[in-house]
């Protein structure tokens, strides 16, 4: 006889009766695979009248789980006021504590678990499939940088510094590329060159810092399915509030031009599929710029298309510095996985950079 088949709930016993014990669960508790994220491991838990959402949180990627915890906390606890006092209309992730009224359960040393409620009825989009949702996606996060603009910066710690940092990850890149460890620089040198040719995107980033780019609470992770949606595709919620820390708002935007403008997913293989639609982008700079409101000064909402190129670029900065580092962060399929990503985004980045004009004078003036 065979093992039995691990499904995608798989839960030892040690765990199951740990969780139980700090949430109180009852022994009917049923855990199924929830989402389709990367990043921690998501379980939906039905356990009598109660559906929540429990989550491992990925600690290789949060060395700081105890911070991440505060920040989720702090940050819930401000929509929810924002919320109740009519300034935020979306609804807002709820922790559930444990017994012993912690934010997170703390198993076997090192496990950090942690439960949300469920947000009924909500589905999430992996692919924005029209420029209605990237509306949607940009008003709803958008509205959620400005209900965090009340909040004292202070109150949120960097849980993973300079994550999106443009300059740190130029570096990050010139160093892997000088030691070349993994002896691919050579058989890698069209992207390598695509990728050194960001040095001028940064002159304009290094420029933005200069004449004093507001610096905020941003989400840092707007992906699409961030974000839950009604059955009639209104956003309702969002979600994965573990990279919520200081930034700049045109890494948000950015992520999410970078993730709706192309039809084809960032790791396509065939370069002739990836190009910029222009009507996504317009649409969720409508959105973006209808949910941040007033929040969004001059400086950010004239560099908009600007913010896709800057993103694109850093995101083909880190899977090429991942390839060239021999693949010690993004997952890979196949040898060269990476290389193919890196050469998407690049695509990518030429593409925006060739209609970085039409597509800056699509974005909306101020309301
Ligand atoms: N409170 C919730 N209610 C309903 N669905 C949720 C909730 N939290 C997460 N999900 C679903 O689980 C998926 C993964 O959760 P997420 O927090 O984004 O984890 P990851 O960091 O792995 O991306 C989401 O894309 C969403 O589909
Ligand atoms: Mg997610």
């Amino acid at each position: 006889m065979g093992a039995p088949v691990k499904d995608a709930a798989y839960l030892d016993p040690a765990t199951r009766k740990g969780l139980a014990e700090a949430w109180g669960l009852s022994p009917h508790a049923a855990f199924t695979p929830l989402g389709h994220g990367l990043i921690n491991r998501t379980l939906l838990v039905t356990d009598g009248a109660h559906r929540r959402v429990l989550q491992r949180l990925n600690t290789h990627v949060f060395r700081d789980p105890a911070l991440v915890m505060r920040n989720c906390r702090v940050v819930t606890a401000h929509l929810g006021r924002e919320r109740a006092a009519g300034r935020y209309h979306y609804s807002v992730l709820e922790l559930v504590p444990t017994r012993g009224g912690q934010p997170a359960a703390v198993l076997a040393g090192d496990s950090w678990w942690r439960m949300y409620d469920q947000v009924p009825d909500a589905r999430t989009h992996d692919v924005a499939s029209t420029p209605a949702l990237a509306l949607e996606a940009g008003r709803g996060f958008g509205a959620f940088a400005r209900a965090l603009a009340s909040l004292d910066p202070a109150q949120v710690g960097a849980v993973i510094p300079h994550f999106h940092d443009p300059s740190a990850r130029f570096e990050a890149f010139r160093t892997a590329l000088a030691a070349d460890r993994a002896g691919r620089a050579a058989a890698a040198a069209r992207e390598c060159d695509a990728a050194l040719g960001f040095a001028e995107v940064l002159t304009g980033w290094k420029a933005l810092l200069d004449a004093r780019l507001p610096w905020r609470i941003t989400h840092n992770d707007c992906k699409l399915n961030n974000l839950l949606f009604d059955a009639s595709q209104r956003a309702i919620c969002v979600v994965d509030l573990d990279t919520v820390m200081p930034g700049s708002l045109l890494f948000d935007f950015g992520d999410m031009a970078r993730s709706m403008l192309s039809p084809a997913p960032e790791d396509a293989t065939d370069l002739d599929a990836i190009a910029v639609r222009p009507e996504y982008f317009a649409a969720l700079a409508q959105g973006y710029s209808d949910g941040c409101g007033t929040l969004l000064t001059p400086l950010e909402r004239d560099h908009l298309a600007f913010a896709a190129r800057l993103i694109t670029g850093v995101v083909g900065l880190r899977f090429l510095t991942d390839h060239l580092d021999g693949d010690r962060y993004f997952r890979v399929t196949h040898a060269g996985q990476n290389l193919e990503r890196a050469r998407n985004q690049f695509t990518l980045l030429a593409a925006l950079t060739a209609q970085a004009e039409s597509l800056q004078a699509r974005v909306p003036g101020p309301a």
